[in-house]
């Protein structure tokens, strides 16, 4: 068979596929699942807040529903992921159900049967990029109507978004939450049959499902969800609505994610929660903390393990000792900071003060002598004064991070701090945002100049982006280098020594003999 005559049986496939699916559902059946499956759910921000004390369920038996085991053959998925890791890994889940579905991933649009947009909520101008997709792929809708659009992710977790998708934007197919995700297939099938648009978020949050599929972005490092949602409640922030209430996996679960990692070849891996120091708090029957945990992944031959994001109030001197062996585990620590004044802190419910998270990067500088350190930063938050801003600027110095994701404060709706009265005028947080780029800027550059003239140990990943000549990677410290050397390294990790600094990457050249073959 050549391609084009491959291309019109696997057509004739979807298409006879299509009819099965129909028949076996049948008119009778589509009517009572709809009628009696199907009612709209959609999100409750005031439930979302609340924390309930019904234990977790662990599940381990999900399955594609019999009727939709082939729905996707001869069709084709696109998911466009806004926001964090966690996103970019719950993109990988959903490709995974996808697959085992029969559907095939596309790049392309015009291509798709099936476009997600899986969205973040952290920020307005997060949601106003998504608002703006939403617009673009209306044309495409009218073109296609048998396409399917949906939107799933933080954003879909709010009331007034899908208030406003459901009002403005009915070439939607398809809304549903983060909890949902384990849903795809049914809600697949209900886009497919229904007329209206289907929504199904659920405000609190589900069960740990762990036996989902993933199809992974790489070959090389892969992400592993160690815990789901967060309590920490900072005033400004969404993701405790928009994610549920803190729940760990169970260690051997994770264990055993990380060793079939390590057989399939992976090199690195990424703990993933968004405050993966309260690891383990919920569990009633076991005493086991993020320490313990890294202290077993360590044990595991797995070259590089790294975890984000580390919440300070919860960073544990038992973590502090396990991370000082280093070996696997790397000694770069995301600990985001959000401001350096105490008074501030405490408006955002941060539950720790400047001298606190001082005497925290003291502690482990003591242990781990070489660490880096990163954070993230919020400046304008509301009535942030000059002077609590300037002990932002010299917090950033005393601690010396080398790089640092900064935003603006952007209210969100059903957050305490959204509620305050700001007298901070627009422009003036844009000052100071400038002011502490220049800063950041300043201290990476300073950072990267160090490197220069020394070797580093690179996890080659491919080619750089802007030059297929030049191989990219990232040191141990998670800086990018780019350099020559051959593409039979892609996927090791190999010795460079480095030529030039530049702000935000690093250049260099690798000597054949200086592979290091793990
Ligand atoms: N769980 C992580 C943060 C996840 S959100 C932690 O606590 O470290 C990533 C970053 O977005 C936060 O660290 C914060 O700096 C920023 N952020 C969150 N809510 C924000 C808001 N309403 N406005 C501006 N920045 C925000
Ligand atoms: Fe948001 Fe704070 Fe939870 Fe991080 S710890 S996700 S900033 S509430
Ligand atoms: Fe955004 Fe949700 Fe992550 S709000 S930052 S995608 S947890």
């Amino acid at each position: 068979m050549n391609e084009q005559e491959r291309k019109q049986q696997a057509q004739i496939n979807a298409e006879d596929n299509f009819e099965r699916i129909k028949q076996t559902s049948s008119e009778e059946m589509i009517t009572k699942y709809f009628h009696t499956n199907y009612t709209p759910q959609t999100p409750d921000i005031k439930k979302a807040r609340k924390r309930r004390k019904e234990e977790v369920q662990f599940k381990y038996d999900f399955s594609i529903p019999e009727d939709m085991q082939t729905a996707g053959e001869g069709r084709k998925f696109l998911i466009r992921t806004y926001g964090c890791q966690m996103n970019e890994h719950d993109t990988e889940v959903m490709a995974g159900i996808f697959m085992e579905m029969g559907y095939t991933a596309t790049e392309d649009v015009n291509e798709a049967d099936i476009i997600l947009l899986n969205t973040c909520a952290i920020r307005e101008n997060a949601e106003n990029k998504v608002f703006g997709e939403i617009g673009h792929l209306k044309p495409l809708k009218l073109e296609n109507p048998d396409l399917i659009i949906g939107v799933c992710g933080c954003m879909s977790q709010e009331e007034s978004v899908v208030d406003r998708i459901l009002k403005k934007h009915q070439h939607i197919d398809l809304i549903f939450g983060t909890h949902n995700i384990h849903r795809l297939p049914h809600l697949i099938k209900e886009a497919m049959f229904g007329k209206e648009m289907v929504v199904e978020v659920w405000s609190t949050e589900g069960d740990i499902i762990e036996n989902l599929p993933k199809a992974r972005k790489g070959k090389i490092k892969a992400w592993v969800n160690i815990m789901y949602g967060c309590d920490k409640f900072c005033t400004y922030c969404i993701v405790p609505m928009t994610r549920g209430k803190e729940r760990s996996r169970r260690p051997e679960d994770i264990i055993q994610e990380v060793r079939h990692l390590v057989a399939q070849g992976y090199k690195e891996v990424t703990l993933l929660g968004q405050n993966v120091n309260a690891y383990g708090k919920d569990f009633d029957d076991l005493d086991y903390t993020f320490g313990d945990l890294m202290n077993d992944i360590h044990k595991i031959d797995i070259p590089r393990v790294r975890f984000t994001t580390s919440h300070p109030r919860d960073f544990d001197d038992h973590l502090i000792d396990v991370l000082a062996q280093g070996g696997n585990l790397l000694d770069h620590i995301h600990l985001p900071v959000q401001s350096g004044s105490s008074e501030i802190l405490k408006k955002m419910n941060r539950k720790y003060t400047r001298e606190a998270y001082l005497e925290l990067v003291r502690k482990i500088k003591k242990a781990i002598p070489n660490v880096t350190l990163t954070t993230d930063i919020i400046v304008g938050f509301p009535n942030e004064t000059d002077e609590q801003f300037e002990e932002t600027m010299t917090l950033m110095e005393e601690v010396g991070f080398e790089a640092a994701y900064t935003f603006i404060y952007s209210p969100r709706e059903g957050t305490p701090a959204a509620r305050k009265k700001d007298d901070v005028p627009e422009d003036v947080k844009k000052q100071r945002l400038y002011r502490l780029n220049e800063l950041v800027n300043k201290q990476s550059a300073e950072s990267m100049r160090k490197y220069e003239g020394k070797t580093v140990k690179v996890l080659v990943e491919g080619e750089s982006k802007k030059n297929p000549d030049i191989l990219a990677g990232y040191t141990e410290k998670n800086k990018l280098v780019n350099f020559k050397g051959p593409r039979s390294t892609i996927g090791q990790i190999v010795e460079v020594e480095i030529t030039e600094a530049k702000t935000w990457s690093l250049d260099g050249i690798m000597a054949e003999s200086k592979i290091e073959v793990k």
